[in-house]
């Protein structure tokens, strides 16, 4: 037998609706709060490229722009930028004034110096225990045991971006190690 509830007992209808929409409130409002940084642990925020690469940065921290660079920076030139995951990446000027279309991290593969770009020699050198990689990164001398990694270089919107290298390393015709 149910049990009946007095009717002054009862909240009228517009209470209710309050009390559900406070409720409603109460449950939305953490639950967004942490649907946030969860999304974003799965989606990171890109860079505000189109093809979602990372902008080079110069030394300065501004975006780098193709044009300019190409009337500040000569054939052969290898020049740090800030590249993929802040690491720095060597932009390439080829011998016909085009940027190449391939970044060379600048993170040595034995313990993680950055190797300096030696024009003279025409090689990377580095200064902590002397490897040496040719002009495209790929070791030529240990004690590095890899090349130097890729990143795809692309132009968008007249703005360099780097675009992680997933292809075969076109250097030594094998999978990237990098990847
Ligand atoms: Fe570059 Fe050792 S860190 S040779």
């Amino acid at each position: 037998m149910a049990t009946s509830i007095p009717a002054d007992r009862v909240p009228d209808m517009g209470k209710r609706q309050l009390m559900n929409l406070l409720l409603l409130g109460a449950v939305a409002l953490p639950s967004t709060g942490m649907l946030i940084p969860y999304t974003y642990f799965f989606v990171p925020p890109g860079s505000g490229s189109a093809t979602g690469g990372t902008v080079a940065k110069d030394a300065l921290g501004n975006d780098v722009l193709a044009e300019q660079w190409l009337k500040a920076h000569g054939p052969g030139d290898r020049t740090l930028t800030q590249g993929l995951k802040g690491d720095p990446t060597y932009l390439v000027v080829e011998k016909d004034r085009t940027l190449a279309t391939y970044g060379i991290n600048a993170v040595c593969t034995h313990l993680g110096c950055v190797v300096p770009w030696n024009a003279a020699e025409n090689k990377f050198i580095c200064p902590c225990h002397g490897s040496q990689y040719n002009d495209q990164g790929r070791v030529v001398r240990g004690p590095a045991p890899l090349s130097l990694a890729l990143a795809h270089c692309d132009v968008d919107d007249g703005k360099v971006v780097f675009v992680p290298w997933v292809e075969t390393d076109f250097r030594t015709g094998d999978a990237p190690w990098w990847a």
